[in-house]
């Protein structure tokens, strides 16, 4: 059913409204609705009639679509498994057939359809056709799953620490102590053989392979520190911070000022976490993009927001370009940060230095606060 709009006798809303027998008001109705599709099929499937929902979410005018059959809406696999004549007998079996799914536009895009299919009898219980009602739900489904992927994010982001606590622990509490004891048994070894005297370039080997296990040990310690530094859980984050700038100073030679005032007791474990990672990442781009001599961390908290500040006088970048595709770290932050509410700026420039700005309502980060998930 196609109604002329500028038929001034059947413009809803015009002032003869009263005029339109009520009967007529249905179609009207119909024809205005904007968020579906709705229309008739004759009983073998072709359009038989079209209202502006249909119009707005297929993209069809009336006159090209009227007379063609219905499954142009369906996408061809499903026109190969004959979705369409399926979904037909079971209208008419039934009564009404429902399904979810990809539908086509007229322009070849695709949209997700919330369709329901109903049998239309007249009172002699002969079948006249079919009433089909389309729903576009792209934008409501993809916000589903963007939710999920955020929701999915959180809890490996969760798992992900967890495990690499569990590594940290097993290369500390295992490899650790294996490699003590095999240093021991060098050093009695090393011993035995002075005390010989008979062996002496056994000795001196002996004592060189102590030096190597030293270093493995003090690598070792390194490597379960970064991936789960022990005084985020013994000490809070404050002391993890401390120690992460002790290292990048050590490692890198640059000049780090850092300065905080977070209160360890007011901040959940998983937030702790969060915080760390933020400014290693950041401290990890200092040193692979910045060429900086300084950098200026301050991390503090009042009694609504916390505040971390990161900010080197490095080559800086174009920040529009800083996101590009298959570099995660400031993304990362962001999922972060996003994930407890907050904010993230990113302020710089070439030549200009890189700052970083991250505030989290403290309500987000405060131990009874149960992690998101
Ligand atoms: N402190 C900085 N100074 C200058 N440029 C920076 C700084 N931090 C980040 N950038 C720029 O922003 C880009 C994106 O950083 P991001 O941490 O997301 O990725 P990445 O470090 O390149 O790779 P990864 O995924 O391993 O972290 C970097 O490639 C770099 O060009
Ligand atoms: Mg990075």
């Amino acid at each position: 059913m196609v109604f002329n709009w500028n038929d001034p006798k059947r413009s809803a809303g015009s002032a003869n409204d009263s005029d339109v027998p009520l009967e007529d008001r249905y179609p009207l109705l119909i024809d205005a609705v904007q968020d579906y599709a709705i229309f008739m099929l004759d009983p073998t499937g072709r359009v038989a009639s079209w209202n502006s929902g249909a119009r707005k979410i297929k993209g069809y005018v009336a006159d090209e679509i009227i007379g063609r059959h219905f499954s142009i809406f369906y996408m061809p696999e499903d026109v190969a498994a004959d979705k369409p004549g399926r979904e037909l007998v079971l209208a008419t079996a039934q009564g009404r057939a429902e399904d979810q799914g990809w539908r086509v536009r007229r322009d070849g895009s695709r949209f997700w359809a919330d369709v329901t299919i109903t049998a239309v009898h007249d009172t002699s219980g002969a079948l006249l056709g079919f009433a089909k009602v389309t729903r576009d739900m792209t934008e409501r489904m993809r916000l589903a799953e963007l939710e999920h992927a955020s929701e999915l994010s959180a809890h490996m982001q969760v798992a992900r620490e967890d495990e690499q606590r569990r590594i940290a622990r097993e290369l500390h509490d295992d490899l650790g102590q294996q490699l003590i004891a095999l240093k021991m048994g060098i050093i009695a070894l090393s011993q035995r053989l002075a005390a010989n005297g008979t062996d002496p370039s056994g000795s001196a080997a002996a004592i060189a392979l102590q030096g190597q296990i030293d270093s493995m040990i003090a690598s070792l310690r390194r490597i379960a520190a970064n991936l789960r530094p022990p005084m985020l859980d013994d000490l809070g984050l404050a002391a993890a911070l401390e120690w992460l700038v002790d290292d990048f100073t050590q490692r890198f030679h640059m000049s780090v000022k850092f300065h905080t005032d977070i209160d360890d007791a007011t901040v959940a474990p998983f937030a702790a976490s969060a915080l760390y990672r933020i400014v290693q990442e950041a401290l990890t781009n200092v040193a692979r993009h910045a060429q900086a001599s300084e950098v200026l961390i301050e991390a503090s908290s009042d009694a609504d927001t916390c505040t971390i500040h990161i900010e080197d006088n490095g080559r800086g970048t174009i920040v529009a370009d800083a996101g590009k595709r298959g570099s995660f770290g400031l993304l990362g932050m962001r999922e972060r940060v996003r994930q407890l509410h907050g904010t993230l700026k990113i302020d710089s420039a070439p030549d200009k230095g890189f700052r970083i700005a991250v505030q989290i309502p403290i309500n987000a980060i405060r131990p009874d606060e149960s992690p998101p998930v």
